[in-house]
């Protein structure tokens, strides 16, 4: 056998429509072109990656993601199943990713097919558009949430740099961070009076201790560093993710794991516990976000563009895969958000475990990203032809 891969057949989902076909090896033996059975000429299935822990690890493509992806294309590089990336990560523009991701994995990434954990942040726009925001993560926080249409964002980089002395480690810190305000402009804010009104955790944050400390002044303020204390302006996370897959050996603290610790220490200092509000997997709303995309993304269109197409609406996809590391976010998410999503859990990244993860099973449990690829397409051929 190629490749050890496991069939969840407990409860509601052995009926999976995949059980009966499951001795077969997984490639794909039909071209792509078979699948075009309906007027709409698209298949009836759509594919979500995960990205970290599945078709990458750091920047290194990983379980053979970029060959995955291309069976995902004709021979032209036409886009033949509808696809995207539904990840936790982010700190870059969907469009920049969509580049990024064009050329690390050698397929034609649209903008449209990259969904990031902060991507839902597009939604807050109408509360804060003018208001006074904070954000902050690894990447260009702050130009994210200004392409989203936020008016008045600083970067955490940018509004530290306003307070003299707020944060007393950065002397010691191995690359201070350069002085943004050195070059001789004057603050693009008056950020002693004027309150923050939001602070936005775009991506994994970099400087933990200076982000904590500037949150917990920003927070038990009111938005005014210095002063007295305030009223909790709101405080988002784009996700929640205790640890991921990134290049090191081992899981690596994510976005949830700052949450705690900003979390705890803020409900040491401060009479009012901390509120916030996360986003990303596994909430249903992310997965209701991208089946709605799935739906609308239209292959087989001119120039190998996705355009949004009323008509296929009509049509939704009958069923969405869900291709992920992590049981208790890309597993857990699919799971909770049900019909059509059908979940396939990895071993390229949080969990490698031989069977299947005790707490969240995945529907199917296989090697890699291409295994998953191969299964899919197999399948849906088949279930195409029978
Ligand atoms: O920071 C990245 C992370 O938390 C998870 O990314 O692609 O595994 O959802 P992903
Ligand atoms: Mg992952």
């Amino acid at each position: 056998m190629r490749f050890r891969s496991i069939l969840r057949v407990s409860g509601s989902r052995a009926k999976s429509p995949f059980s009966s076909h499951s001795s077969s090896r997984f490639e794909t033996k039909r071209p792509l072109s078979q699948l075009c059975t309906t007027n709409y000429e698209r298949p009836s299935f759509g594919i979500a990656f995960d990205i970290d822990g599945v078709i990458l690890r750091g920047r290194k493509p990983i379980g053979n993601s970029p060959l995955a992806l291309r069976k995902l294309y004709d021979e032209s590089g036409t886009l033949k199943i509808p696809f995207l990336f539904l990840t936790n990560g982010g700190g870059v523009p969907e469009s920049k990713r969509a580049l990024e991701l064009s050329e690390l994995l050698g397929v034609d990434i649209l903008p449209s097919q990259v969904v990031q954990g902060h991507s839902p942040f597009k939604k807050l726009v109408k509360s804060f558009e003018n208001e006074l925001i904070v954000a902050l993560g690894k990447g260009e926080p702050a130009k994210v949430m200004s392409e989203y249409g936020f008016k008045k964002v600083l970067s955490m980089d940018e509004y530290a740099s306003y307070f003299d002395n707020i944060d007393p480690l950065a002397p010691y810190k191995v690359a201070p961070k350069d002085n943004i305000t050195s070059n001789g402009s004057s603050p693009r804010y008056d950020v002693s009076s004027e309150r923050v009104q939001a602070a936005f955790v775009v991506s994994d944050p970099v400087d933990w201790s200076r982000d904590i400390q500037v949150l917990c002044d920003i927070l038990r303020t009111g938005g005014l560093p210095g002063k007295e204390i305030g009223h909790q302006p709101p405080l988002y996370f784009a996700a929640d993710d205790l640890e991921y897959q990134a290049a090191f050996p081992s899981e690596r603290l994510g976005m949830g794991a700052f949450r705690i610790a900003l979390e705890s220490i803020f409900n040491r200092i401060h009479p009012n516990a901390l509120e916030y509000t996360s986003f990303g997997k596994p909430h249903p709303f992310v997965f209701k976000n991208a089946e709605n995309i799935l739906n609308q993304l239209q292959p087989f269109s001119r120039n190998n563009h996705v355009v949004h197409d009323e008509n296929v609406v009509a049509h939704p996809l009958t069923r969405l895969y869900m291709i992920g590391d992590n049981p208790v976010v890309d597993i857990k998410g699919a799971q909770q958000a049900g019909h059509p999503w059908f979940s396939v859990l990895t071993r390229t990244g949080v969990f490698r475990g031989k069977e299947n993860h005790e707490k969240y099973p995945a529907d199917l449990v296989v090697d890699t990203v291409e295994d998953a690829v191969d299964y899919i397409l197999d399948k849906e051929i088949i279930s195409v032809h029978m």
